[in-house]
């Protein structure tokens, strides 16, 4: 009976006692965690970065989701998504359905595969539609650029323009005026207004057939728009001896690098920005 009332009495203090313990444990790390996300600076913008692919290729997409999910931007909220036309085959519409489950980054268009016949045009009419999102930005790549995020975002963050912005490396290649044609179809970015006019305008609308970088720049100087321009040279370029003068030497300071069709081109460049420089050395034992 004596022992009952000592466990009873000593109960609310054990009690007491393990829950000090585990908020210390396992809260306050949590807590800490938690404080330290609200002292992060907060995300000062958000980009999208369609890169526009074909649903077969199914190794390469896995590469590129690697390539981008192993990097991160501390001034802006980045996301990728993989862009390409409907689904023709029954495989696809499994494979597709196991990869949109897990991974959340594909965006099927209402179109049919091509290059140059309108598949651009789908793409930025239809983001303001299909997403359940708005972005400050919205980006067009190619599957065969390597785009770092930190840098693109630092080189957007400078230029504080979020209107009537049409950003990318200008053709022709040796130009570093950005008004005098367009942006190449490496990468290029269009601020969310320019979207919304291409969603809604009836120019790029009867306009969609040829060369679809060109195009862009055609729309927007028909419709007065993009105002406010930059072309990122010499950080944006074609991967060394792929592309006369849009190609040079690989610079520390890389936007984007294009034109890497070979698997030797895509470890070159891994490998000369350093992305796998602390693993791979731990391997050397
Ligand atoms: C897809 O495009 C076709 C023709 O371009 C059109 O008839 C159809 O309504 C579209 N489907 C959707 C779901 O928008
Ligand atoms: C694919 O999109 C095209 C519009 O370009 C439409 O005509 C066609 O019916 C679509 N196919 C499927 C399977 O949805
Ligand atoms: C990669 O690392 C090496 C050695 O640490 C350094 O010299 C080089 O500048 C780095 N390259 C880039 C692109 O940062």
């Amino acid at each position: 009976m004596g022992r009952l009332r000592f466990l009873l009495g000593v109960f609310p203090f054990l009690a007491l006692l393990l829950c000090f313990f585990l908020s210390y444990t396992h809260l306050s790390p949590t807590t800490i965690l938690v404080k330290n996300e609200m002292i992060a600076s907060p995300r000062e913008f958000s980009i999208l970065i369609g890169i526009l692919t074909r649903a077969d290729l199914y190794n390469h997409r896995h590469f590129l989701r690697i390539l981008y999910g192993i990097q991160s931007s501390s001034i802006a909220h980045v996301d990728v998504k993989f862009v390409f036309c409907n689904l023709t085959k029954e495989e696809q519409r499994v494979l597709v359905s196991l990869e949109m489950l897990r991974y959340d980054d594909i965006i099927v268009l209402n179109c049919t595969e091509n290059m140059n016949h309108g598949k651009t045009y789908t793409y930025f009419s239809s983001v303001p539609k299909v997403l359940s999102r708005r972005y400050d930005y919205v980006m067009k790549a190619d599957d065969d650029v390597y785009i770092r995020l930190e840098q693109l975002s630092a080189s957007i963050g400078r230029l504080e323009l979020k209107r009537d912005f049409y950003y990318g490396f200008v053709i022709p290649c040796k130009s570093r005026e950005p008004f005098v044609e367009y942006m190449s179809g490496m990468a290029y970015l269009l601020s969310w207004d320019l979207v919304e006019w291409i969603s809604e305008s009836e120019i790029p609308a009867t306009d969609t057939v040829g060369p679809e970088d060109k195009l862009v720049g055609k729309w927007l100087r028909t419709g007065g728009k993009g105002r406010n321009r930059f072309t990122e040279k010499p950080a944006m370029y074609d991967y060394p001896g792929t592309n006369g003068g849009c190609s040079h030497e690989l610079l520390k300071e890389t936007v984007a690098v294009h034109r890497l069709k070979r698997q030797e081109q895509w470890l070159d460049v891994i490998r000369f920005f350093n992305v796998t420089q602390g693993i791979e050395s731990s391997f050397l034992h």
